[in-house]
């Protein structure tokens, strides 16, 4: 039997895939999932072996296969660094070629995040890594300074730093007004496949836009921002930006805030409280949606506040719900009536 050209690029790419998940199982699996001989599934690695995309060890088992990561970090001193050079003179010759609009993103993403390094983190040194296998292009941008969720807690004087991840998700939030907007970390968490932010005790970690919060994990100075895509990503920077501004204006005046990000291990999302936390700074955005993925239940208070007090208060704002499951939705449901009668 012979395949096209685009079925043996879809098994080569596959290849790649298998690699990942089943190291030492790989020639089988592709031998039976696409009935072709041991030995041309030989072929496909040997030339995947030659583009330097795969290698593999012998041992007493047999081959084990990886795919074939390439490293370079290198460290900066803030002083007068200007994150566009740092881009073109240390990481545009060492990428390898991509996609226009991956290339687009990872530009956007490196130089908004390394531009916080310099201009936020009151930094003596800043460390680049960038890291590429063939799925994936990876960056990381790490300070010794204040550390971000810190830096938030102060500047909004947040009782929780937990608080500060919340307000970060939300999006136009800036301790320098005059010279910044607080776009940077909202456009590109979304636009990056994965994106974390280790400091202090906490990490925020954003995927596929939805956005989680973990404690624990990271107890060194300053900051650290992970930005992971897939090469073969079709996301669009400019289509990001499109998705959360105003048509005519060309303004940042929609959000989108993962409600979980007030979920804190075992509680439940009951008071006015909380719902008034969610709540601070919606007056930024003309249209606020609520994603209640992960949301069980919302108790009357919570769901009080929000729809029915804030809405009141606030009918400028345009404000929707997503993803709720159906305890949520009668609640929902409920202060929306008592609200018309
Ligand atoms: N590495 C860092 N260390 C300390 N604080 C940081 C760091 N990165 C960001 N911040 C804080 O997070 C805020 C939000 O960052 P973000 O990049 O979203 O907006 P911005 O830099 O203020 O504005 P813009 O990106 O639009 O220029 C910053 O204003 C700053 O207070
Ligand atoms: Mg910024």
């Amino acid at each position: 039997m012979s395949l096209s050209k685009r079925e043996r690029e879809a098994i080569l790419d596959d290849i790649l895939d298998v690699t990942l998940m089943f190291p030492s199982n790989l020639v089988n699996i592709i031998s039976s999932k696409y009935s072709i001989s041991k030995q041309t599934v030989y072929k496909y690695i040997n030339k995947l072996v030659e583009a330097n995309k795969i290698e593999f060890s012998e041992t007493k088992k047999g081959r084990v296969y990886s795919l074939k990561d390439k490293s370079f970090s290198f460290k900066l001193k803030p002083g007068n660094l200007q994150e566009d050079l740092v881009w073109v003179e240390k990481i545009k010759p060492i990428l390898p070629s991509i996609k226009k609009n991956v290339y687009d993103i990872c530009s956007y993403g490196f130089t908004e995040i390394l531009n916080n390094a310099i201009d936020h983190a009151e930094s003596t040194e800043i460390y680049v890594l960038m890291e590429y296998s063939p799925r994936t292009l990876q960056f990381i941008i790490r300070d010794n300074g204040i550390g971000i969720f810190k830096k938030i807690q102060d500047l909004l004087n947040l009782t929780d730093p937990r608080h500060a991840i919340l307000e970060l998700a939300k999006g136009k939030l800036t301790s320098d007004p005059t010279n910044h907007s607080g776009e940077g970390i909202f456009f590109t968490s979304r636009a990056f496949d994965k994106f974390v932010i280790f400091s202090g005790d906490l990490t925020f970690a954003s995927q596929n836009s939805h956005d989680w919060l973990f404690e624990g994990t990271f107890s060194k100075k300053g900051t650290a921002v992970i930005m992971i895509i897939d090469i073969n990503s079709n996301k669009n920077i400019s289509q990001i930006f499109d998705e959360y501004t105003d048509k005519e204006t060309q303004g940042f005046n929609k959000t989108i805030i993962p409600v979980n990000l007030i979920k804190y291990e075992g509680m439940e999302l009951i008071s006015r409280s909380q719902a008034k936390r969610l709540i601070n700074r919606f007056d930024k955005f003309q249209e606020v949606v609520l994603d209640f993925k992960g949301i069980e239940v919302i108790g009357q208070a919570f769901a009080d506040e929000l729809f029915r007090v804030f809405k009141n208060s606030n009918p400028q704002i345009h404000m929707e719900f997503i993803n709720e499951n159906d305890n949520v939705k009668k609640m929902i449901n409920h202060v929306l009536n008592s609200n018309n009668n």
